[in-house]
């Protein structure tokens, strides 16, 4: 197992890196953060509502993927003993919270979204510091963070349950739903902030107490969270957070727990099967958000202005670094050079730096794997016959104070057996390939062995229809290239993983549901 999880660090650089990954470059230079509120910033884990350092008193740094400063440093905590005794205190903090009623539980949710709007400006420069990703961006990723707070701290009063016809005379059956016990969740860096809460909001409406393990290259947001959970007034044990570098063993302590009734995962593929064989020992409850490799549609009669901003917000949301980003970009022969064109001179417009700089529209990568990654696919395609339309080298210089920068990048006629259209790039480089029939594309788009997101630009309305239930994929965007929201069910098909988050579904994974079916009432 120790060689296939070095392997899959050496060789990923998707989210995977959120659970396998080294740290980055090491530095001494201190970044400073300028927060209303420097609380906010933590440098200890968060266990029984307590700010604590590790057993060993050791700790490591976390550096802003921007510039390499040290933003800060938290507890190293890969360690068996002390991820059991997290997991302990979460069982006990279980066996109360699981009896609080779904109206304190709701009113409890409300107040954390309250104090997450309350600090938006600190929130999302933590967001940007640790990730990279530019301040608009940031804020955007808090707010769509505090939605899921919003929409679960409403979605636990409505956790119906139902009455069932009974075919055994004198019987009457109820379903009840009831929390399914102590949660792991663990999270990547792509979204420090959102993809914890999208966990946590519903395991909490539930009655669930969670153990979460932030990752690495960010744990800042998800410590920020625990300060606003703990002032909202949840008890303690409800929330933990676990830092550490060692991330396998971490997940491993984790998804081997008989304490730990169900896991919820958001990163790469091949890490959820790791974790998914290592839950099997105890037949674990899971939701995996793994990886995706979506196409993008353009067919000839589609709006092609619309169709480049869906590409735009597509493909480079976060420098390409989404789950759900466009990877395959397949435009029908009659508007390939136009679309090509247009999408050329939009991305021309992009401004490249640091995240936290005025005017900045696109960061650098989390670190030099991923950066490593683009490069690849980009020579790789580029020597097996596709046109380099536009970008295609790191930026470096002063206005690049890190070795993470790439040019946003445009490749055309990218051919079949090109490596960027096999697997996710997660980097700003869009790969666009050239169609002729419907009947084609599809075959292309489904010829993969992940399903999470896939988009199409197409204005007639039976096409609309005919390609949405085609595609093989758990989400479709038609004529729009964002589709995240909180109150849509999220999640996969195929090897992207199970499970749905978001929406009227989320809370039924952190759930299980009970019958009772009551004699002795009489006749029915
Ligand atoms: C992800 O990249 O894992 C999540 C993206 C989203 O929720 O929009």
């Amino acid at each position: 197992m120790a060689s296939l999880l070095t392997r899959l660090a050496q060789s990923s650089t998707s989210r995977s890196s959120s659970i396998l990954s080294l740290s980055r470059t090491m530095s001494t230079q201190r970044a400073t953060l300028n927060l209303k509120n420097p609380s906010l910033l933590k440098s200890k884990a968060f266990v029984n509502n307590e700010w604590v350092s590790s057993k060993s008193g050791k700790v490591f740094q976390v550096t802003n993927p921007a510039n390499n400063e040290v933003i800060g440093e938290v507890p190293e905590m890969g360690n068996e003993e002390e991820v059991e005794e997290v997991i302990a205190v979460a069982k006990k903090a279980f066996e109360t919270w699981r009896h609080s009623t779904p109206k304190s539980r709701q009113d409890l949710l409300a107040k954390f979204h309250k104090l997450m709007l309350d600090n938006t400006d600190d929130l999302a420069t933590i967001i940007t510091a640790e990730n990279g990703k530019p301040l608009p961006d940031a804020r955007g990723e808090h707010l769509y963070s505090s939605s899921f707070l919003e929409w679960f701290s409403a979605e636990a009063m409505r956790n119906y349950g139902d009455t069932i016809p009974s075919t055994i005379p004198g019987l009457r059956n109820v379903t009840i739903k009831q929390p399914v016990g102590v949660v792991g969740v663990i999270t990547p860096w792509n979204f420090p902030s959102a993809m914890i809460t999208r966990k946590i909001a519903p395991a909490l409406a539930a009655g669930c107490t969670c153990v979460i393990k932030v990752p690495e290259e960010t744990p800042f947001s998800g410590l920020a969270l625990m300060e606003l959970a703990q002032q909202a007034g949840f008890p303690p044990g409800v929330l933990n957070v676990i830092t550490s570098q060692d991330s396998p063993k971490v997940g491993q302590v984790i998804c081997a727990s008989k304490t730990i009734k169900k896991v919820s995962f958001t990163g790469s593929t091949g890490v959820g099967k790791i974790l998914a064989k290592q839950c099997a020992g105890t037949l674990k409850k899971l939701s995996f958000e793994l990886g995706g490799n979506a196409p993008f549609i353009v067919f000839d009669d589609a709006d092609i202005d619309a169709a480049v901003t869906g590409a735009i917000a597509c493909k480079f949301r976060s420098s390409g670094q989404t789950c759900v980003c466009a990877n395959r970009i397949y435009v029908q022969d009659g508007v390939y050079d136009e679309f090509s064109k247009k999408l050329v001179e939009a991305v021309k417009k992009f401004k490249v730096g640091n995240g936290a700089d005025e005017g900045v529209t696109h960061g650098p990568l989390i670190h030099g794997r991923a950066l490593a990654k683009v490069e690849d696919h980009v020579k790789d395609a580029v020597d097996k016959g596709a046109n380099l339309l536009l970008g295609g080298s790191r930026l470096t210089g002063p206005e690049y104070p890190s070795e993470n920068y790439y040019e946003p990048t445009i490749i055309g006629d990218v051919p079949e057996d090109a490596a960027c259209l096999q697997e996710e790039t997660f980097g700003p480089m869009a790969a666009v390939v050239r169609f002729k029939s419907e009947e084609e594309v599809l075959r292309l788009a489904n010829d993969t062995d992940v399903g999470l997101a896939g988009y199409f630009f197409s204005r007639d309305v039976g096409r609309v229809w005919r390609v949405a239930e085609a595609l093989e994929v758990g989400m479709v965007g038609c004529n729009t290239g964002l589709i995240s929201q909180a109150s849509i069910p999220f999640g996969g098909v195929k090897e992207s993983g199970y499970g749905r988050e978001g929406s009227k579904y989320g809370m039924a994974d952190y759930e299980v549901i009970k019958v009772i079916c009551m004699g002795g009432l009489g006749t029915n």
